[in-house]
């Protein structure tokens, strides 16, 4: 494994520290690399697609898991690094591509404390990943830092009141409560949060309100079995009530209630899910300005 540097490592507390060590370990639960390629695939190609990526260019992606955007980044002809805090995600994603022959460095990476050199990237980008670095404002100075002055940066983030932002807010009674100053992560997905975020350290701003459409889940229960056994987040919350039938029982509920109410009647009456995500570019501006 190797060492992840940075000025903001140095300044984790114990409690942050050891959030990360808890989101690393989270993130391998389940199967995020099946999810990533059954549910959420098309957002790579979203992101890749509106932030313009051209032959050559060195890409970052941030919180990249298995590639999601990564891949078709290198299929556009980036050089691309995949970087994320989690190595089975990257293990995942690193044998798939060498199977399809697309070459990608593969980093693991803490998106707090990128290990690298300031303005290292033409193009970086982060599809539903660094909004679940717990300090916004810490990984979204590592983003811009790394990304070279007419650079361009893409993000694709979960709003607050979509689907999986509503999915956060269903799970957070069943969770420990997270250490002071960690901001949840569907905040990324409010566009006055993300513009403050990004400052005048980014230009020509574009933001996007967009939707997913998920037709995999023929029933709520099948979304709520789904989601118990793939993705960590959720997984994570029933681990925590392990001990407690009746509030297992009511996460159980609560699940099949938000995608009860979140579906609507697609093609021959079978349920679709609308997701909705932020889609945000900018251009880099001169590191003085921001
Ligand atoms: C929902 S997955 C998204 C993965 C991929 N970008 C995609 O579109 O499928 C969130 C990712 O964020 C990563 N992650 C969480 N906290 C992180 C951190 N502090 N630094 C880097 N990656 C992080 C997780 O390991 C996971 O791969």
């Amino acid at each position: 494994m190797m060492t992840i540097v940075g000025g903001a490592r140095a300044t984790d507390d114990a409690a942050v520290t050891a959030l990360k060590q808890r989101h690393r370990a989270m993130w391998a639960l389940g199967d995020y690399p099946a999810l990533a390629a059954e549910v959420v695939g098309a957002l790579g190609p979203v992101l890749v697609d509106a932030v313009g990526v051209r032959p050559g260019e060195r890409v970052l992606d941030v919180a990249a898991g298995t590639g999601n955007a990564a891949v078709p980044a290198a299929l556009a002809g980036g050089r691309v690094v995949a970087s994320d805090l989690t190595p089975e995600l990257l293990d995942a994603g690193r044998r798939a591509a060498e199977a399809r022959g697309i070459v990608l460095d593969w980093r693991e990476a803490d998106a707090e404390a990128l290990p690298f050199a300031a303005g290292a990237f033409d193009v970086v980008t982060s599809c539903i990943g660094v909004m679940f670095a717990p300090r916004h404002a810490v990984a979204a100075a590592e983003l811009l830092r790394v990304c070279r002055a007419g650079g361009r940066v893409g993000l694709i983030a979960w709003t607050p009141t979509g689907f999986i932002g509503r999915l956060f807010a269903t799970m957070k009674p069943y969770l420990p409560a997270p250490p002071p100053g960690v901001q949840p992560p569907p905040l990324w997905g409010d566009e006055a949060h993300v513009r403050g975020l990004l400052g005048a350290g980014v230009e020509d701003v574009r933001v996007e309100r967009r939707s997913l459409t998920v037709d995999a889940f023929g029933t709520p229960e099948a979304f709520r079995d789904y989601f118990a056994s793939r993705y960590g987040p959720t997984i994570a919350a029933y681990r925590a009530v392990a001990d407690d039938p009746d509030r297992t029982a009511a996460l159980d509920a609560d699940l099949v209630a938000l995608a009860r109410d979140a579906a609507r009647s697609g093609p021959g009456g079978a349920p679709v899910l609308d997701w909705e995500y932020l889609l945000v570019t900018g251009r880099r501006t001169a590191p003085g300005a921001s």
